[in-house]
């Protein structure tokens, strides 16, 4: 029996502690906002934070999370560092088909968490882990400038 805390809550699953991190979100715990792009650690469709880091859920044996602290998009939808990403990414037409943008988010909440005031260039390396088909990401980092302006002062983790 492997525990672990999820979105707040403890969680335990009796998987193989090979079983990836990705499919227990998803198969077990039906948290499907995470998704499944490459499945080998390239494209951060997957991305969830593992005590506070930015992951890749497909890379994750199970085993490896006994007692540590897993939040996925489902977990940070009621943040106002989540409202702030997701208004922004609106504005800035930064949604196309959709699939990227759970891993796009925790990894933009995860580079504007550390850096609140980043460059063009800081915010294309904070999401170069995070592969989207169909903006071209101009309208991803716009979001991202956009989110960093409006929400000055909220990006301290609490
Ligand atoms: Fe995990 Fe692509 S599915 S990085
Ligand atoms: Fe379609 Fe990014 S919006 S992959």
């Amino acid at each position: 029996m492997i525990k672990f805390k999820l979105n707040g809550k403890i969680v335990e699953t009796d998987a193989p502690a090979t079983a990836r991190l990705l499919d227990i979100l998803r198969d077990e715990l039906d948290l499907i906002g995470t998704k499944e792009g490459c499945g080998e650690g390239e494209c951060g469709a997957c991305s969830v934070f593992v005590n506070n880091l930015l992951q890749n859920s497909c890379l994750i044996p199970i085993g490896s999370i006994a007692g540590a602290d897993v939040q996925t998009i489902e977990g940070i939808l009621e943040t106002d560092q989540f409202k702030i990403l997701d208004e922004c990414y609106s504005i800035a037409g930064g949604v196309q088909c959709g699939y990227c943008i759970p891993g796009m988010i925790m990894a933009s909440a995860a580079l504007l968490t550390k850096n609140p005031h980043p460059s063009e260039e800081d915010i294309r390396d904070g999401i170069s882990g995070n592969l989207c088909r169909c903006t071209g990401y101009n309208m991803i980092v716009e979001a991202i400038h956009l989110a960093a302006r409006k929400g000055d002062g909220i990006w301290q983790r609490k």
